[in-house]
Order: C-alpha cells, then sequence, then structure tokens
C-alpha cells in the first residue's frame, strides 16, 4: 500500500517501477517502422483533470478509487508544469534551497505542511494496438515524486524527475473506460538532490504514454557499435533482452548504409560481433549514421516487433593523457543547455529542439553537456545526426548541502558517503545509462553537478565504468574533495581563469583538462574567448569547454501595469530568489540570438577560417581608410559666416548652421537643411550603463563617481580659439567634482571643407577611479530610425570584436533585451556612421553623417541615456522619449566574461581613470 513516509526516505525512491531500458521504438510490422508510426505506441498526453493543494493534508486523498467524484477538479495540459499553469508558486533560487528561512530542515526531511501536491486524473480507451496485450505505461518525466494508481489499484511510485518511470498497468487494464491517476509531489527526500540552479517547478512536465509488448518484446537493446584502429571497420556486439514467450524467439539484425545499401542481414544472437568493412568513422565534421533495423520473431516465425535505430561507428578513448575520437585529439567546443521556453519552462517540444540545434550548427559549436540532468530522448537523436558530442549528465545536484553563501561546508553534505543514499543516486546513474547508452554522439558520462563528492558518487562512477569501457567519466566536484579524484577520468573545472588552468597544464598532469562550465553570458559579457581559445593551441591537454549556457531562462509574465515581460526570479514574489542570475544564455529566452554569438562562430570556427576571417577584415579596413582620406580631401572649402550674439556664437555656412551657447556648454543647435539635430549640447561621456559582469565584480561601487560625473558633469566654461578663413574653434570645459583634479573638454572646429570637427580630452589624475568609457555623448533631437556604419558587424567590445565582419552595416538603434538592462550596442572600430531620420512614408527624411578624423572610433545609438538604462529593472521600463542617445568614445572598457561573480575584466581591457584618453571625429555639414 502507498505510504507517504516513503517521501521522506531516500531509500525508497522506485516502487514497482520497471527497469530501465533504452529509448528504441518497438513497431509492430516493417511497413510500420518505414512509416515512422508505431501501433504498439498511444499517447496520453492532453488535458488531464487535475486538483492542486497546498500539502498532502488539504489533497483529495481518495481520488484515485474508481467512483471518486471529481469534485473541485479542472484541467491542466500534459505534458506540463503545474507552476506555469496557473497553481502553486514560481520560484527560481540557485543555491539555497527553495524553502530557506522557512523550515529548519536536515537531509532527508520534508516539510510535509508545505508540500505541494497536484492530483492528476485521465481516462483512455485502449487503441486497438493495445489490445489484448501486455501494456505498459511510460511517465517520461515527472517531478519530483509520483504515486500512481490505474482503475482503483495501487500501481507504483518513482523519483528522479528527468529519466522515465515506466509501471506494468497488465493486471488493471481494459479495453475500455480506464481511470490513471497520479498524485505529484513537489517535494520529497529527491529534492535534497535536485537543488539545480533553476526554477523549481512540479508536474508532469515531458509526455506520458502507454505502449504494448507483444507476445514476444525486445525489452532493452545495446547495439554496442564500435570502430577498429583501422578506423575503417566497424563492429557491432548487440546486447538484447526479450521478454514474454521467449523460447524459440530469434532476432535478425539489418545494417544499412546512409544510402540504404545493405551491409549485413542476418539472425544475431548473443556475443555475437559484426564486423563491417569500409565504415565511415563519426565525428561531428561526419555525423555518419548507420541504420540498423531488429527484427523480432517469435517461435512459428511470425514478425513480432521491428525496431530501428540509427548508428555511428567511433572510437573514444583515452591516449597518453588525452581524450582521442578516433584516434585523434578532440575539442569540445561546447556549450551547457538547460531544456527551456518562455513559456512552458522545461516543458519543451520538438521545435524547441530543432530551433536550438540549428543555433548549435550555426555557430560551430560540437558539444553539449545536458546540465544538469538528462534532457528528453529527441535531443540525443539531434545530436547523433549533427555530430554534436555529448557529457550526458546524471540528475544530481546538492549544492546547498556543502556549499553555503560561496563557503565550503560540507558537515550535511548528501549523498556524501551516506549509506542510505547510496542506491538512489547510482540507479540515477543506471536509469540515464540504460536509457541513452546507445547514442553515439555521447561520449562522456557525467556523474551530476557541483554535490561535492564521497563514496556515493564514487559507486556511481564505478558503475558507469563497469558497464560501459567505451565512454568516460565525467564529475567536476572532486575538486572539492580531492580524496575522490579517481570518480572523473578528466580534471574538470568551472570558471576557472586562464592562468590557473595554464599552472594546471603546465603541471604535466595524467588527466586532461576540461571547462564543464565557463564564459558566463550573463546579460552582455563573453568577453575574453580568446584567452581560452589559446590554451586549447597551446597544450594538448586542453580539449576544450562548454559555455554557460544555451538559454536565457525567464517566463513571459504580464507584470503589475498589465505588460508583458521576460520575467525573472523576483517578479513572481518568490522570496528567496536569485533574481535575473538564471540569464546568461546565448540565446535570450525567446530563442533570439545575443549579439555576442558571433565570437563563439568566430573562435569556434578553425584556425583557418579565423585567419581568413581577419585577413579579410584587414583588407577593407585598409580599403575603407583610404576611401575615406581622398574623399576628405576631394571636400571643397567653402565660406563660413560667425555672428556674435550675447548668449550665442552663429557660424553659418553652406546648407548649415551652428549655435555655439555660453550658458548651454556646447552647441545648442546644429541644422542642416533646416533639420535640427540637437535635443540639448554635447557632454563628456564618462558612464556607460553596468552590466551583470560589472555589477558582479563590483565595477559599479568602486566607481560610481563617474556616473555622477556623466549625470552632472561642472560646466567650467567656453573660449573661442580660432575664428579666421581656416575655421572657427570653440573649447569647453568640464569638471568633474566627484574626482577632484579630474578634467575634460570638448573642442568643436568649423572646418570650411563644411564638417564640424569634434575632440573630446580627458585629463587623467592620480586616485581616479577607473572609468567605463572616454568620450562625447549627445541626444539627438528627433528619433534615429537607423543607423548605417562602416566597421564591424554586430556589437562589438575590447574584449569581445573578434567575431565582427568589416563592412557595412545597419541596425534600429534598441536596447538589447537583456533580463536586467545594461549597456549594449557598442561598435569599435568604426570608420563611419550615417543617422537617419525618417518621414512618415518611411523615406529617409533626414542623415547626419559622423566621420573619422586620425582613427576609427566606438559608437553606439541608443534609444536611452546611460542613466535611463541603469535605473530600469526590466526593458518594459525604459522611458520612451524620442530621442536617441548617441555616443562616441575613444576607450570603453571590456564586458568580461570570466564569471559574473567577481572576477574582473582581464588586464587589457581596463580603462585607467589616471591617464588621458581621447576621441574625434567629424560631422559631416553638407
Ligand atoms: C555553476 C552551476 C550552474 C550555474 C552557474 C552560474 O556553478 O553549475 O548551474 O549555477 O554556476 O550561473
Amino acid at each position: 500500500m502507498p505510504d507517504l513516509g516513503w517521501l521522506s526516505d531516500p531509500t525508497v525512491f522506485a516502487v514497482n517501477r520497471l527497469d530501465a531500458h533504452s529509448d528504441h521504438v518497438c513497431y509492430r510490422t516493417a511497413a510500420e517502422a518505414a512509416a515512422g508510426r508505431t501501433s504498439l505506441r498511444q499517447s496520453l498526453d492532453g488535458p488531464w483533470q487535475f486538483a492542486w493543494s497546498p500539502n498532502p493534508a488539504a489533497r483529495p486523498a481518495d481520488f484515485w478509487r474508481e467512483d471518486a467524484a471529481l469534485t473541485g477538479f479542472g484541467t491542466i495540459r500534459v505534458p506540463g508544469h503545474i507552476e506555469t499553469q496557473g497553481y502553486g508558486q514560481l520560484q527560481y533560487t540557485n543555491t539555497l534551497y527553495p524553502w530557506d528561512g522557512r523550515a529548519e530542515l536536515r537531509p532527508p526531511r520534508v516539510d510535509l505542511d508545505h508540500d505541494p501536491v497536484g492530483s492528476y486524473v485521465t481516462f483512455f480507451d485502449l487503441d486497438e494496438g493495445l489490445r489484448g496485450q501486455r501494456v505498459c505505461v511510460s511517465f517520461q518525466g515527472v517531478e519530483q515524486a509520483m504515486y500512481l494508481w490505474c482503475n482503483g489499484h495501487f500501481v507504483g511510485y518513482a523519483e528522479d524527475s528527468f529519466t522515465p518511470s515506466d509501471f506494468d498497468l497488465t493486471p488493471y487494464v481494459r479495453e475500455r473506460g480506464n481511470r490513471l491517476c497520479v498524485e505529484v509531489y513537489k517535494r520529497s527526500s529527491a529534492a535534497w538532490i535536485e537543488d539545480q540552479d533553476f526554477f523549481r517547478f512540479s508536474g508532469i512536465f515531458r509526455p506520458v504514454y502507454l505502449y504494448a509488448k507483444p507476445a514476444v518484446h525486445l525489452e532493452d537493446l545495446w547495439l554496442r557499435a564500435g570502430l577498429a584502429e583501422d578506423n575503417a571497420t566497424g563492429t557491432l556486439a548487440p546486447r538484447i533482452r526479450l521478454s514474454g514467450r521467449t523460447a524459440g524467439a530469434a532476432v535478425r539484425c539489418r545494417v544499412e548504409d546512409p544510402e540504404g545499401f545493405a551491409l549485413f542481414d542476418a539472425p544475431v544472437e548473443e556475443g555475437d560481433v559484426i564486423e563491417l568493412a569500409g565504415v565511415q568513422p563519426w565525428s561531428h565534421e561526419t555525423p555518419v549514421l548507420y541504420h540498423v533495423t531488429l527484427t523480432l520473431t517469435d517461435a512459428s516465425g511470425a514478425v513480432q516487433e521491428v525496431v530501428p535505430y540509427d548508428v555511428g561507428f567511433r572510437r573514444f578513448e583515452m591516449k597518453n593523457g588525452v581524450m582521442c575520437l578516433n584516434g585523434r585529439r578532440v575539442v569540445f567546443h561546447g556549450v551547457n543547455r538547460h531544456e527551456w521556453n518562455p513559456e512552458t519552462g522545461r516543458a519543451i517540444d520538438a521545435g524547441d529542439m530543432r530551433a536550438a540545434m540549428a543555433v548549435l550548427r550555426k555557430n560551430n559549436i560540437n558539444a553539449v553537456r545536458t546540465c544538469h540532468y538528462p534532457d528528453q530522448s529527441l535531443w540525443y537523436d539531434l545530436c547523433d545526426r549533427n555530430g554534436i558530442y555529448m557529457i550526458d549528465e546524471t540528475n544530481l545536484e546538492s549544492h546547498g548541502s556543502w556549499q553555503k553563501l560561496g563557503a565550503v561546508e560540507p558537515s550535511w553534505n548528501v549523498p556524501g558517503s551516506l549509506p542510505e543514499w547510496k542506491d538512489c543516486v547510482v540507479d540515477r546513474a543506471r536509469s540515464m545509462f540504460e536509457r541513452d547508452k546507445n547514442h553515439t554522439a555521447i561520449l562522456i558520462w557525467s556523474c551530476g553537478n557541483e554535490s561535492y563528492a564521497g563514496e556515493d558518487i564514487l559507486a556511481m562512477s564505478r558503475f558507469f565504468h563497469e558497464q560501459d569501457p567505451g565512454r568516460l567519466v565525467h564529475y567536476e566536484g572532486v575538486f572539492h574533495n580531492r580524496a575522490f579524484d579517481e570518480i572523473s577520468d578528466m580534471e574538470s573545472r568551472m570558471y576557472a581563469k586562464p592562468w590557473e588552468i595554464r599552472g594546471y597544464l603546465e603541471s604535466h598532469p595524467q588527466k586532461p583538462f576540461i571547462l564543464c562550465e565557463y564564459l558566463h553570458d550573463m546579460g552582455n559579457s563573453l568577453g575574453g574567448m580568446e584567452s581560452y581559445v589559446r590554451l586549447e593551441e597551446e597544450f594538448d591537454q586542453y580539449q576544450g569547454g562548454f559555455l554557460w549556457d544555451y538559454m536565457d531562462q525567464a517566463l513571459w509574465h504580464t507584470d503589475a501595469l498589465g505588460r508583458r515581460v521576460l520575467g525573472y526570479g523576483g517578479d513572481f514574489g518568490d522570496r528567496n530568489t536569485d533574481y535575473n542570475f538564471s540569464g546568461n544564455g546565448i540565446v535570450y529566452a525567446d530563442g533570439a540570438e545575443k549579439p555576442a554569438l558571433q565570437e563563439v562562430r568566430y573562435w569556434y570556427s578553425d584556425p583557418a577560417a579565423r585567419a581568413a576571417q581577419d585577413r579579410e577584415n584587414a583588407r577593407r579596413a585598409a580599403a575603407e581608410d583610404a576611401r575615406l582620406a581622398a574623399a576628405w580631401q576631394a571636400r571643397r572649402p567653402g565660406l563660413l559666416a560667425v555672428t556674435r550674439g550675447d548668449g550665442n556664437l552663429g557660424v553659418r555656412g553652406d546648407g548649415f548652421e551652428i549655435l555655439f551657447s555660453v550658458s548651454e556648454g556646447g552647441p545648442s543647435s546644429l541644422q542642416i537643411d533646416g533639420i535640427e539635430w540637437l535635443w540639448r549640447a554635447p557632454r563628456p561621456a564618462f558612464w556607460r550603463a553596468s552590466t551583470d559582469n560589472d555589477r558582479g565584480c563590483g565595477f559599479p561601487v568602486r566607481s560610481a563617481a563617474w556616473m555622477g560625473a556623466d549625470a552632472f558633469p561642472r560646466y567650467l566654461g567656453m573660449e573661442v580659439l580660432q575664428k579666421d578663413a581656416d575655421g572657427v574653434t570653440v573649447r569647453y570645459r568640464f569638471g568633474v567634482d566627484a574626482v577632484p583634479g579630474a578634467a575634460a573638454e570638448l573642442t568643436y572646429t568649423v572646418e570650411p571643407r563644411g564638417a564640424l570637427r569634434v575632440e573630446a580630452r580627458y585629463h587623467g589624475t592620480a586616485g581616479a577611479p577607473e572609468l567605463p568609457a572616454f568620450g562625447v555623448r549627445f541626444q539627438t533631437f528627433a528619433p534615429v530610425a537607423e543607423t548605417l556604419w562602416t566597421g564591424l558587424s554586430g556589437e562589438t567590445y575590447p574584449d569581445r570584436y573578434r567575431g565582427g565582419v568589416f563592412g557595412c552595416h545597419s541596425e534600429t538603434p534598441h536596447v538589447e533585451p537583456a533580463l536586467v538592462p545594461q549597456d549594449c550596442g557598442m561598435h569599435l572600430q568604426t570608420r563611419q556612421v550615417t543617422l537617419k531620420q525618417r518621414a512618415v512614408c518611411g523615406r529617409t527624411a533626414a542623415a547626419l553623417t559622423l566621420v573619422q578624423t586620425d582613427s576609427p572610433f566606438a559608437f553606439s545609438a541608443l534609444p536611452n541615456t546611460a542613466q535611463e538604462i541603469e535605473a530600469a529593472a526590466h526593458i518594459s521600463e525604459l522611458p520612451v522619449t524620442g530621442r536617441t542617445s548617441v555616443t562616441v568614445l575613444g576607450a570603453v572598457r571590456g564586458v568580461g566574461g570570466i564569471d559574473s561573480w567577481g572576477t574582473d575584466v582581464e588586464d587589457a581591457y581596463h580603462l585607467s581613470g589616471e591617464t588621458d584618453h581621447r576621441v574625434s571625429f567629424r560631422i559631416l555639414l553638407r
């Protein structure tokens, strides 16, 4: 009889759950297999009856009875989370357990007063193809503990949210009028080991289906595909487990190459090794799959099941401390990927997976880590087909049990070496291994994430090693407990700094090195990728890394003012929370690519492709410099007329007029062909809005004076330096009260050739805090509809520009939709930029062009000022001003990327406040 005590007993994690098995699909006939539609499966996805209760005492305890009325039940979508469908509380928290500060608990206890329960009911008739046979049900993913009843009978219990739980329904099921009831608990002892840094959901969030087992059934299959040392002979050593009337049953195996040509077609038995000559090895570059079909016949020779499976032939091994694929060193250009969709959370579908795969392929990503749990099976198929190397990670993380606010404190760590947790965690390893073992793409099994280390995780590692000599085992957590180094075949670190990694590699280590997580792409980040790629060129034992991570995790939600925003931790009233710390993707939560992705594409391409891009960029830049120089020389001088007023010095020329205002501290008007361009006079730019990485390392705290200086410079006065045939030069000087001794000036020269030359100078002073940027900023009188620039593509910063392609590019001024707005839209090495205003009909109404003088500049054109961006907690909170903030910089700080919690940008990308900086450019007046 089901027992609520199981919820807090780590030794009870499965009751009557069927043995884990491979993810193959059984078809009844060859024709079904060819069509890809099996009559042996019946989906139970769709709307189910549902009741939510805040705790077990409040739940409809008898709802599983055949005659129980479902009074008060609503409906819920399966698969889906409970919390994304209007029940319970959404919560995002990183390491702290969700109940921290609300319940004083130690493992394995569960607070049964606060353990929401979802009671699910569905009714079904058996499809034709399932009738008269053994019938099982498969729950592909239920978070976090489930009890199951069928037609009033208790069937079983299971934990482990991210691997399938199958149960035999044969004794209870009938052809028509079945009632399946599931009670889902949000918390169980498993909550202690599912403390991943993510939204804490519950519910039946992956597909559910029934499947029939014909008279004989292929329960489990392991093709064990290999590749001989010659890289041309493929081997298959199938291991097959049958159930039912197995006496006299036989399995025939057919292997076809990608063109459909049969290489092998004969009966197979346990122990057979099939050798296939002349196969093409599987790799990222050549993800060639061979089509295997197993046909299962009963004693009379009648076909009972047909099982297709595509496999690649490859050999993965450790050679002299280096991981090798098909004999060659492999380097992982990887990314971590959580399953995510901004509407449905971790309940994702095929479309989500295909979109992710397209991004990986397009950006030269060759590897993925399934952080921090096994994914849905389709993802593994896609990785097989697309040649994406996988680290398949067990659903295990107990971060909060050993690391407290950053400090290692493992006194009550689970699973540790506690005997009562061992079976449970080894079972998780087994469930993943058995389901996924046929996938060619998986090169490495991972024991989980951030769970410290002890005998129990060692047992997981030994399990993988014993089962599977053809793959390696990964676990980063031994870094914190070296007594268990044996767990991991490779030295794996997260967010290690390039110089630390160098130290390890230079020590002639036994194990190769990977970064299971690196370059924390929170908001505007990914600076400094080069330092990591250089290590890979220098050291064979540096075998790459996995970016953190694929997608921002945020959920569409309607805020208090009725606006649709991507909500992050805290937006849902969730406390405790880690706010926007789950927004670290190379793509945004809606799948749109972050600008930094061009840098990934560049550094993850091969050295020859990179060199070719560098050469072409240099050639185009030189050609553009020559063109601009010639164009400037070709301009004819015109006449300038100067008008002295009481508060203004006016300068007019062919088609333009500028008013240099005394009181305003700069030109108050710049008109070309009668169109006004300036809202207020330009000011020195001392600030760019802080990024998540800046905040993480305390930069805005240390340099806050510059934010004040940017908003409130002290205007010291105007001087007219020159007024003759060569032009008119006016200088405005500024002081910085918050940084005594620092000063800046903006100098404007109206040149007879029809240009306004602008020069901004910063005079550094000892002790001045670091600057985030220096240059000049102005707001346009009317919004800029489009910018057109010649320089590097996309968004570039000093530590993230190599992926930019030199050319002519355009964009609509916008603030990038980071979860929390931050600086964005920087364009380095710009030669020329044209700001275009649009008339109602869409034609360009006016255009203002800025050109380099002696050297290229950086610019951004944003609909908001640095201060407005700094003040907004969501993109929806940015004011619509109708102006564009144009910033031209001579120097700007890098964005950094090593991590977002303390590490500053690399040395070369700081901007000293103690030295001088300048920028100059021309505004063309005709
Ligand atoms: C790692 C962890 C990830 C994530 C990341 C920070 O320590 O493994 O799950 O929390 O830090 O975003």
